[in-house]
């Protein structure tokens, strides 16, 4: 590790990722007399509220890109955009990330990494999506706004929470494909959506075909305590403010279903799926799915995951089952909380210096709200620490300059928030220009050039 220099009485934390983990964090840390270099991939801030939250609650987004930027705004935080650390294929590596003397680092990238199912010929069968990948393109981040994702006329969704129910809509409403299906690998009381974003939904719904599948697993969800009719009642709910929309697609429900199996056509797209039939077992306080060996074929030609998400391994931090690893053991100052320290990669203790937060601690785990608190109980775990060890570190502008010239050795162009605020003028100039909400560039090459950084 550099050794600081040009030290400063004022500790300097570098954040990396400026989801809403890192920017509540950043803020948490600069009102308490810290200053932070926040860094960040994507060139705008935001992270998913940007570029995961549905493209058309603009009310939600704006708020919170009024929030974000009174944020960034602060003297103390200093913002530098376009700027990837991974071990490989990056901008930086983690270790000239840890070069930059900063006093500590709180990583807050979100959950990058895709989960797989693990099914023969997964990687090769054309018309699989991972649900992140399709949010990331309706909401226009590069590079996935400008690819091309075939989407086919009958739709599997695998998961039933919310990002389901996103995919959903967007399938519905814009690409207004032939038919949905809902593939639940448990039953319809362990569904994870809410009602709320049911409504955009549930009026392509068959609601006769879903009374026919309530019947079918009326028995076992009467085993396990559930009353059929009372769950039809439930899913009916988000019909009382239902969206009303105008689009051909048909949406189904196949609850207590998993692919047991992908069918690929002559051209080696999706033909079908082979679906295995699930039973409720009750497992300690959860109901768990087990197959019966039932099975059946579905015709499908496109297939998505919407079963939450990981990390990206490719950060470099020490990496198990999906998570980056905390040390074991419960929180040494607040025993009732989780541990928010990087592990050390060769032993089970804290890498000094180094925290996790949001997405990063715990993947698609809950609403920005919860991102939030989550950011923000990061910041205060590294305050902590700050001041029990008193850790020497460079300025802010020093951290910054060194960040530049490597940067600039690199020839890599950045953005830092002046560019940002240059780049929102633009994009609200020619939304204002084409009489709609929102105008976004499709590619980092197009804004670079609009506030002439490329
Ligand atoms: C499809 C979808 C829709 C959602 N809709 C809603 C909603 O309507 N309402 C709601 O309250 N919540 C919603 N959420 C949840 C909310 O978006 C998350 O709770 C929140 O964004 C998580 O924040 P985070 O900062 O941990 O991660 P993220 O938001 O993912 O932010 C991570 C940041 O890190 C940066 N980054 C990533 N990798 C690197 C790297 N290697 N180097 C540097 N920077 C990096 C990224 O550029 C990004 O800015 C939705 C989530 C999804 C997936
Ligand atoms: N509008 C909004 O407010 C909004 C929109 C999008 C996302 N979000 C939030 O973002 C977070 C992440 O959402 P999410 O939908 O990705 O995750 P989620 O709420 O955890 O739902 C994941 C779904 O995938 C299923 N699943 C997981 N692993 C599976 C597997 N191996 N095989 C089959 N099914 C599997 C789960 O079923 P089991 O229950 O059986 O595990 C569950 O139905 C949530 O907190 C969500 O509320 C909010």
């Amino acid at each position: 590790m550099t050794e600081p220099n040009n030290t400063s009485s004022r500790p300097v934390v570098a954040v990396l990722g400026a989801g809403p983990a890192g920017l509540y964090a950043a803020n948490k840390l600069a009102q308490e007399g810290v200053d932070v270099l926040l860094i960040n991939r994507d060139i705008k801030p935001g992270g998913l509220a940007e570029y995961g939250i549905y493209f058309d609650k603009h009310k939600m987004k704006n708020g919170l890109r009024k929030q974000f930027d009174r944020i960034l705004a602060q003297k103390n935080i200093a913002y530098m955009g376009h700027i990837e650390v991974r071990q490989q294929g990056g901008t930086l590596t983690l270790e000239e990330f840890e070069d930059l003397g900063c006093a500590a680092y709180l990583v807050a990238v979100g959950a990058q990494g895709t989960r797989k199912l693990g099914y023969d010929g997964e990687d090769q069968i054309s018309g699989l999506f991972h649900a992140k990948d399709l949010v990331y393109h309706y909401n226009q981040l590069p590079p996935f706004a400008s690819q091309e994702f075939s989407i086919g006329q009958h739709v599997g969704i695998i998961g039933m929470g919310n990002v389901m129910v996103d995919i959903a809509h967007w399938l519905v409403w814009e690409k207004k494909v032939a038919s949905v299906t809902i593939l639940a690998r448990r039953g319809p009381a362990e569904r994870a959506y809410t009602d709320k974003e049911m409504r955009e939904v549930i009026r392509a719904v068959d609601l006769d075909a879903l009374d026919v599948e309530i019947a079918r697993i009326a028995d076992n969800l009467r085993s396990v305590g559930q009353d059929p009719e009372a769950l039809k009642k439930e899913l009916r709910e988000p019909l009382d403010k239902a969206e009303v929309f105008d689009s051909p697609t048909r949406m189904a429900f196949r609850f207590l279903v998993g692919v047991n199996k992908l069918i690929a056509g002559p051209d080696g797209r999706l033909a079908a799926v082979e679906l295995g039939h699930n039973q409720l077992i009750q497992k300690g306080d959860r109901l768990n799915a087990q197959s019966t060996g039932q099975t059946e074929i579905l015709p499908l030609d496109t297939l998505v995951y919407a079963i939450g998400d990981q990390v990206d391994e490719g950060l470099g931090l020490p990496f198990r089952n999906g998570q980056f690893l905390t040390p074991s053991g419960p929180n040494p100052h607040e025993p009732e909380k989780a541990r928010y320290e990087v592990k050390d990669p060769q032993h089970d203790q804290p890498r000094p210096g180094w925290f996790l937060g949001g997405w990063a601690r715990i993947a698609s785990d809950g609403l920005v709200g919860k991102a939030r608190a989550d950011g923000e109980t990061a910041a205060n775990e590294v305050l902590r620490w700050l001041k029990q060890h008193n850790p020497q570190s460079a300025d802010l502008a020093s951290c910054q300059q060194r960040l530049r010239t490597l940067l600039q050795q690199k020839q890599h162009p950045f953005v830092e928030y002046a560019d940002v605020l240059t780049l929102q003028s633009i994009e609200q100039a020619r939304a204002d220009a084409l009489g709609v909400p929102l105008f976004k560039f499709n590619t980092n090459e197009e804004m670079l050039a609009a506030i002439q950084k490329s």
